[in-house]
């Protein structure tokens, strides 16, 4: 393990090098007691996603394509209604198996869906050898990046201190962030994906934002859960769609007053949920950096963003 020092103040916190990503502690004990005791079940579904890349968004829906004929989207009781998505699908390393525990996870109904931010390298080998499948998600990197920086900002673990825009920026570049680099992170998702498209479904939130309906419901085809007819199709999609909107999700008492266990506002994971919102933040130095670096680590890859 390789210690960064938070001389910058970036998180308040220190970073760990575990396995070539960088982790704060409680993430670290987390990673390492879900790799030893996290056991892939065939019909488990995994969201993955680099962090500020739309997850909540991905629960959600996620969470209402699985469940679609327990609940109904237009009725009251729909557990969106009332829990934050991070409640309905918890992350591994960040919430289960967060400071090293070992939760018992019997009660959870199949399909079980979860979420992580483990890169591939780090994925439980039961994640690997098992037939459970992943929903990759990241965003473009500039984008990322802004959504992370507000993030850190929000916190309430941050109030003794705000992180500069420049600072952040620089560790960023250099590969240091939550869950980074971000480049390796992706390409370890995309690579695999390439070699195992049964097992990877690997989506942008660009591609989200520009084509909802289509992606959701190539997911439902993928996870094993097809739509059972065009009228269903229909129906379904956009009521999935709406209820999981930004708008919808965003203005519900629970997101907008509620807490998380870990103290952390529910609002906090939602900003304002736009494509290319760094043009409102990045110098035009900073954008061209970012997009270099990022070149260079794609180059014959075949992603861009
Ligand atoms: P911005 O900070 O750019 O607004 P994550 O869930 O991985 O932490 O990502 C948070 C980002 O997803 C935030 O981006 C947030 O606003 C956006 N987001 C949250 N809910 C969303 C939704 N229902 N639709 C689209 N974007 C959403």
């Amino acid at each position: 393990l390789s210690t960064l020092p938070s001389e910058s103040g970036w998180l308040s916190k220190k970073l760990h090098n575990y396995q070539g990503f960088w982790h704060n502690a409680r993430q670290l004990q987390g990673v390492i007691s879900c790799q030893k005791h996290f056991q892939a079940q065939d019909t488990d579904i995994l969201l993955v996603t680099t962090p500020k890349s739309g997850t909540t968004w991905l629960k959600a829906i996620l969470f209402s394509l699985v469940n679609r004929t327990r609940f109904q989207q237009t009725e009251g009781d729909h557990p969106l209604l009332s829990n934050s998505p991070h409640a309905l699908v918890p992350f591994l390393e960040l919430k289960l198996y967060v400071d090293g525990e070992t939760p018992d996870l019997s009660s959870f109904a199949s399909p079980r869906l979860f979420s992580t931010h483990l890169p591939y390298i780090s994925l439980p080998k039961s994640v690997q050898d098992s037939k459970c499948k992943l929903v990759y998600l990241c965003r473009n990197p500039k984008d990322t990046f802004i959504s992370l920086w507000a993030f850190t900002n929000k916190l309430k673990l941050q109030e003794i201190r705000t992180n500069s825009i420049e600072e952040v920026f620089e560790k960023f570049c250099e590969g240091i962030s939550l869950c980074g680099p971000f480049w390796d992170h992706v390409l370890g998702y995309w690579k695999e994906s390439l070699k195992n498209p049964e097992k990877i479904y690997f989506l942008t939130y660009e591609e989200m934002k520009e084509q909802p309906d289509l992606h959701l419901r190539k997911l439902a085809d993928f996870l094993g859960c097809p739509f059972s007819s065009k009228e269903e199709e229909e129906r379904v999609v956009d009521a999935i769609l709406d209820i999981c909107s930004f708008d919808k999700l965003s203005n519900l008492k629970v997101n907008k007053e509620g807490k998380l266990p870990s103290g952390e506002s529910n609002n906090a994971y939602f900003r304002n949920g736009q494509v290319g919102d760094w043009k409102n933040y990045l110098t035009a130095e900073m954008a061209q950096r970012l997009e270099k670096i990022c070149e260079e680590k794609f180059d014959g890859s075949g992603l861009k963003f």
